[in-house]
């Protein structure tokens, strides 16, 4: 009688995992991985333009696809975290920030791919995208409007795009989750400034001092505010990371192109570098001043 160990042994040497009775392998009825995914449509959606083919295309192209799906489900777990908050539902409110994190990391990670592409092949490629820059990306500006980084003049760069101009549009006018923090705070009895509740939704945050009061008060006594404390430092790591997509991005751009401009017609990293004095949530920057 071969003993069990004999029997993985010879599983090990032939090398080959054979298929469970139960594996399903005929999906002409059932539903596959493929149907339900749209996979034909996802993987026939990359269309290299470069005559003769360059080699890095595809990989310029999927950096962008995969950085625009997850700032798809980025919109939606912010969109969702700001209907809970406007409900009073702050830990499943943060339960959604906390995955906001992740997915953020893994588009920082992400830039390291990207970064293998030297200037030399970008060039080859460069003729190639025209006008097309990530600046036209509606929804890397619907993140920033939702957490508050309000701009109207990011609104007519899709004037030849209805739906994109109509999301972004409403988006302007919409509290941001920023905002809706504020209104939660509000209900439960913070002191927030009327003038900061009433403020003009399509405006960018400006530094409120009666807000760093109340921020004050919260980080001067944690425990007394935990929630509230915790929410605080959720939304700075998401400034945070948000800085560090940004900070990555910008280095990415000056080894593969250094100070030439971009194909949207900017002047390239420099424009790019002003975008880090941009801040969603100044007071809750500004109260780490008054922390004694
Ligand atoms: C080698 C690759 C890349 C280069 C050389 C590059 C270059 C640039 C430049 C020069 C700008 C400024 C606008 C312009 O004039 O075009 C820009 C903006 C932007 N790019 Fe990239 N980019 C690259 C990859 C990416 C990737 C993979 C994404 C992912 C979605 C991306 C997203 C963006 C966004 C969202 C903006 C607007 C940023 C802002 O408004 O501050 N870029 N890019």
């Amino acid at each position: 009688m071969p003993s069990d160990a004999d029997a993985d042994a010879v599983t090990r040497t032939a090398n080959r995992r054979d298929l469970e009775e139960g594996i399903r392998t005929d999906f002409s009825e059932d539903l596959s991985y493929g149907t339900y995914l749209d996979l034909d449509r996802l993987l026939s959606a990359q269309h290299p333009r470069s005559d003769p083919p360059q080699h890095d295309e595809l990989l310029f192209i999927i950096q962008h696809q995969t950085s625009e799906l997850w700032l798809k489900l980025l919109v939606h777990e912010l969109r969702s975290a700001r209907s809970l908050l406007m409900a009073d539902e702050l830990q499943p409110a943060l339960k959604r920030l906390a995955r906001v994190k992740h997915i953020q990391h893994t588009l920082t990670d992400q830039w390291a791919v990207l970064a293998t592409l030297t200037p030399s092949e970008y060039a080859q490629i460069r003729p190639w995208l025209a006008t097309s820059s990530g600046f036209q990306s509606y929804q890397y500006r619907a993140v920033e409007f939702l957490l508050g980084n309000k701009n109207v003049d990011m609104v007519r760069v899709f004037d030849h795009d209805d739906a994109a101009h109509h999301m972004l549009d409403e988006l302007l006018h919409e509290p941001s989750l920023y905002d809706v923090f504020l209104a939660y705070l509000s209900r439960r009895g913070y002191a927030i400034p009327q003038d900061v509740l009433d403020r003009d939704a399509t405006q960018p945050p400006a530094l409120h001092e009666g807000l760093v009061d109340v921020f004050a008060a919260v980080y001067a006594a944690p425990g007394e505010h935990w929630g509230v404390y915790e929410t605080c430092e959720e939304l700075v790591d998401i400034e945070d990371n948000f800085q560090e997509w940004r900070f990555r991005h910008l280095q990415v751009v000056t080894r593969t192109i250094g100070h030439k401009p971009g194909t949207g017609g900017s002047s390239g990293v420099d424009f790019l570098r002003r975008a880090l004095d941009l801040t969603f949530f100044p007071e809750l920057y500004a109260v780490r001043s008054r922390i004694p």
